[in-house]
């Protein structure tokens, strides 16, 4: 049984004080039982604190929206897995589509960081989708492939394992335009086809995929019941801590 696994990604949002007035309301609301894996991704100035308040419960784990392939060294503006492992950063969003398309980075790009993630004990988040012009021409399948192909070059089956994949419809997100449950499920269950193909079937069925582009309360639980939708990537909806909390709960009920 794969564990849901849903992830707050704040993009670029949130001061300090905004984060720590978010993580009173949303871990008093989220409260004990919850069967499903919580990330939260800050931006990078954010880390720090939400860090220390994490350390103090095992409601929710930290995320980190990017980072660099190298260790350190003359890279202005970066950041590397060891510093993220300083702050006890578990996860990173790798290749979403607005790194993608606004900043140039190539499949290539995400592979490198994605194994440097993984080579510093980080489990990447990878983020893969295609554009409304290429669903509308039918080429979803093929993106994905590439896209797949592309950032997971190289990995182990052992290392894929500990990856999550991110199926992040580039026309849905922050649209308010969600894929349907069908078509997610439709999407999710070739991406993981296309696992055991290029890997095995046995971690092919390990490997959770999430769904991410306006997830909101509302849609949450039909999109989480669908076979092989293993958890949500949310962005707009995840600013607001009571909304987000009951999308976490939508996925606890489904367990
Ligand atoms: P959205 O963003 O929920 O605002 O559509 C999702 C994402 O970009 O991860």
């Amino acid at each position: 049984m794969r564990k849901k696994i849903i992830a707050a990604n704040w993009k670029m949002n949130m001061t300090v004080a905004e984060a720590g007035a978010f993580l009173d309301v949303f871990l008093v609301e989220l409260g004990d039982a919850n069967s499903a894996e919580v990330v939260i991704v800050p931006p990078f100035t954010a880390l720090s604190h939400v860090s220390e308040r994490l350390a103090k419960t095992e409601q929710a784990k930290l995320g980190a929206q990017n980072m660099h392939w190298e260790k350190n060294g003359a890279f202005t503006g970066e950041i590397s897995a060891q510093m993220l492992r300083e702050l006890y950063v578990r996860y990173v969003v790798l290749g979403h589509s607005e790194r993608r398309s606004l900043f140039g980075e190539t499949d290539e790009v995400v592979n490198r960081k994605v194994r440097a993630a993984l080579e510093a004990s980080l489990r990447p988040i990878v983020c893969i989708g295609e554009t409304l012009e290429e669903r509308d021409s039918g080429r979803v399948e093929a993106v994905l492939e590439k896209q797949i192909a592309g950032s997971l070059a190289g990995l182990s089956a052992a290392e894929l394992s500990h990856v999550v994949l991110a199926y992040e419809p580039v026309w849905a997100i922050g649209t308010g335009r969600t894929a349907s449950p069908a078509q997610a499920q439709e999407a999710h269950a070739f991406i993981r086809k296309q696992l055991s193909v290029h890997w095995d079937s046995s971690v092919s069925e390990k490997v959770r995929i999430q769904y991410g582009g306006s997830v909101k309360p509302q849609n949450a639980a039909e999109l989480l019941h669908q076979h092989d939708i293993d958890g949500a990537l949310v962005g707009g909806a995840s600013l607001e801590p009571r909304g987000f909390a009951e999308i976490v709960k939508a996925a606890h009920r489904l367990d």
